[in-house]
């Protein structure tokens, strides 16, 4: 609350929980406030000095690159806090405070309770930030601790009983070589994570744009039977990010629209996930669960190892 600046630094899924957490303090809290790389950070002289707070998220809390921020970040006098999952790492140790996510062990190399519980802690984070500062009212928190306590798990439920529907566009994924994904706001950063997680375990390329950004280049990849999956989590900006899809569609591309399910027609997309009806944080984090089931199913389909990508390891403890 009483700090300058709030830089938040991660790697990889981790940073993703840390753009969610950047919007929504921007939004609700009216603060603004940075979300990097650990590995940019780390090299960069950055800007940060005692009246400050950098959050270092981090599954493993190992992470070498994050590790190495969160050092700098001290040795420059900031206030510091680990969003951990691991008890007693590194991070959690070193950080001036520390915020368990408490998922219970992840074993697949790609990140997916754990992101879940990232992108939660970030909410309820920014929504104390947001309270404490009087932006918003007690009543306003309640809700959304509500509805992330509550409703999203139920959300989440919802989605993986609907598994079928969605090893159905993974099918019409599989064959693919190329994909996209899009959103606006908040879905911007449900699309990075979607398109990561498809590439790490079915190792299609794919790629993750802000809706607005195709018309400025990507469009010209777009071609017969791409995929192209936007999500439309955030209700006022429902028309644009559409509106978006349908240009990829006159292009050729196969569309898949993610949206709470009041507002998204079966006519939104070839395919349409549709959300429990939910605001528009909770959806884009439940968003992300519909991904990783998405990756999930093509990666099985393409035969590749789901558990161990290739070339990659669960926690990245050198540089
Ligand atoms: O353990 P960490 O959260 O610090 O790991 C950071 C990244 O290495 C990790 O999120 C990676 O991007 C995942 N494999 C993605 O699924």
């Amino acid at each position: 609350k009483n700090s300058s600046d709030i830089r938040i630094v991660a790697c990889g899924t981790a940073m993703h929980a840390g753009l969610f957490g950047k919007y929504i303090t921007e939004k609700l809290a009216r603060r603004p406030c940075e979300c990097e790389l650990a590995t940019e950070f780390r090299y960069k002289n950055p800007i940060v000095g005692k009246d400050d707070a950098v959050i270092v998220i981090s599954q493993a809390g190992e992470t070498a690159d994050s590790l190495a921020a969160l050092r700098l970040a001290k040795e420059k006098g900031a206030f510091t806090l680990g969003i951990v999952n691991v008890a007693a790492s590194s991070i959690a140790r070193e950080a001036d405070n520390v915020i368990y996510t408490r998922a219970g062990p992840e074993i697949a190399v790609a990140s997916t309770k754990a992101f879940t519980v990232q992108a939660t802690v970030m909410t309820l984070l920014s929504v104390a930030i947001a309270l404490e500062s009087g932006k918003i009212d007690a009543e306003t928190a309640k809700r959304i601790t509500s509805e992330l306590t509550y409703e999203l798990p139920e959300a989440i439920k919802i989605i993986s009983g609907d598994d079928g529907h969605i090893k159905k566009i993974a099918a019409a994924i599989a064959k693919s070589e190329n994909a996209f994904f899009i959103g606006r706001g908040i879905d911007r950063y449900a699309a990075e994570e979607g398109s990561l997680k498809l590439k790490e375990i079915s190792y299609i390329h794919s790629e993750a744009y802000a809706a607005g950004e195709l018309k400025h280049g990507t469009l010209s990849l777009i071609g017969d039977g791409v995929p192209v999956i936007a999500s439309a989590c955030d209700r006022a900006l429902y028309e644009k990010t559409k509106a978006g899809l349908s240009e990829a569609k006159a292009r050729g591309a196969m569309t898949v629209f993610v949206s709470p399910a009041d507002i998204c027609t079966e006519k939104d997309g070839d395919f349409v996930i549709a959300l429990p009806c939910i605001s528009e944080y909770i959806a884009a984090i439940s968003a992300v669960t519909a991904y990783q089931l998405l990756a999930y199913h093509t990666a099985v389909m393409r035969k590749t190892d789901v558990d161990m990508p290739k070339n990659l390891a669960k926690s990245v403890t050198v540089e």
